[in-house]
């Protein structure tokens, strides 16, 4: 439950909650659509949740013209903007259809699936400095996007307010159909709108509805190891999913190493794993964030112990620096 709460639903209003804030010298926390945070019983201070939530094409961009600049403000939901964008013909979002929250928080984890990361199509973004309310547009260069992570999980934490984004698509077909079966099931001609409900019913058969069951999404983030960890693995286990990286190193599937310490399903009081993706940890109901917190500790060093991988945690902690 939050102390006080704002859904400012322009810039203007934005600025003028931070400024009641600072003068009351009340914590701030940011909510997008809240679909990858875990959030404590009670938050203090004040809790805003963006409501500006305008999307247009840029003006003069409506003509032949191939890439087409989005503008598209912080509480626009994600999923509704890839279908709006998919049905007017514009490639490069289709990939990301049906990722839960708001277009606010996206960047903040660099949203990333079937094989196209969100920093691939962003080409600016705003934000509003808390700690004097100004506005300033940011580069994607500015942004230091990597996987699942971007300056502002690091030294912006808690320092801006993400409040536009503008995106560049293409009208000329760019599909990405790369991973998994997404080819098969799109067909010969793709569209955007094909790419996207094809994404929409992989995810459906795998990821749980936040809706009908609470989750946040992948709960921790694919990892990273060595070239030499990752042989001494695969001679063990020729079968395991991984995709070497540009550096050298290698990614591995957590959702494959916690199905194989056979962890998929298990249930220990409100939290468990999800039984069709192991990389999902659910929410039955009641329960604090602590005990979440304990039993994906538990997932992980059960990991750790059987393959000498380290886990590391993707969703944010509210209040967390
Ligand atoms: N696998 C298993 N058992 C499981 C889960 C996965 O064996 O329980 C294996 C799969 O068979 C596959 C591999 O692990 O060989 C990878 O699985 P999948 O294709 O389902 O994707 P992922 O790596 O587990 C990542 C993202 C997802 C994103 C998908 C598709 C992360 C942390 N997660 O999952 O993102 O939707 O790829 O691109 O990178 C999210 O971030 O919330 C999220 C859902």
């Amino acid at each position: 439950m939050a102390e006080h709460f704002v859904a400012p639903a322009s810039l203007a209003e934005l600025q003028m909650a931070l400024a009641e804030a600072r003068a009351r010298d009340w914590p701030l926390t940011l909510l997008g659509g809240g679909s990858n945070l875990i959030l404590p019983e009670r938050l203090p201070g004040l809790v805003i949740r963006p409501a500006m939530a305008a999307w247009w094409l840029e003006e003069g961009e409506e003509d032949e013209e191939d890439e087409v600049r989005v503008h598209a403000e912080a509480g626009v939901v994600w999923h509704a903007l890839v279908m709006a964008l998919a049905r007017l013909g514009l490639w490069g979002t289709e990939n990301l259809a049906l990722i839960p929250g708001h277009c606010g928080a996206a960047p903040i984890q660099n949203i990333g699936a079937y094989g196209v990361e969100l920093c691939e199509v962003l080409e600016a973004l705003q934000v509003v400095d808390l700690a004097d309310g100004r506005e300033r547009w940011m580069t994607p260069q500015e942004c230091a996007f990597g996987y699942r992570d971007s300056i502002f999980k690091g030294a912006l934490a808690g320092r801006v307010v993400i409040t536009r984004l503008v995106l560049r698509l293409s009208r000329t077909a760019r599909a990405h159909l790369g991973y998994g079966d997404l080819a098969s099931r799109v067909g010969k001609a793709p569209t955007p709108l094909a790419v996207a409900e094809a994404v929409c019913a992989i995810r459906r058969e795998k990821l749980p509805d936040p809706a009908v069951l609470g989750n946040a999404g992948s709960f921790f983030k694919n990892p990273v190891v060595s070239q030499a960890l990752a042989e001494r693995l695969l001679a063990e286990h020729p079968e395991m999913p991984h995709f070497p990286q540009p550096d050298g190193r290698v990614k591995l599937a957590a959702g494959w190493l916690i199905d194989r310490c056979g962890l998929k399903g298990l249930r220990e009081g409100h939290f468990g794993v999800h039984e069709r993706q192991a990389l999902v940890l659910v929410h039955f109901g009641g329960g604090s964030a602590a005990e979440l917190l304990g039993f994906a500790k538990r997932v992980a060093s059960r990991v750790h112990e059987r393959f000498g991988v380290t886990l590391e945690r993707e969703p944010r902690l509210a209040g967390e620096r």
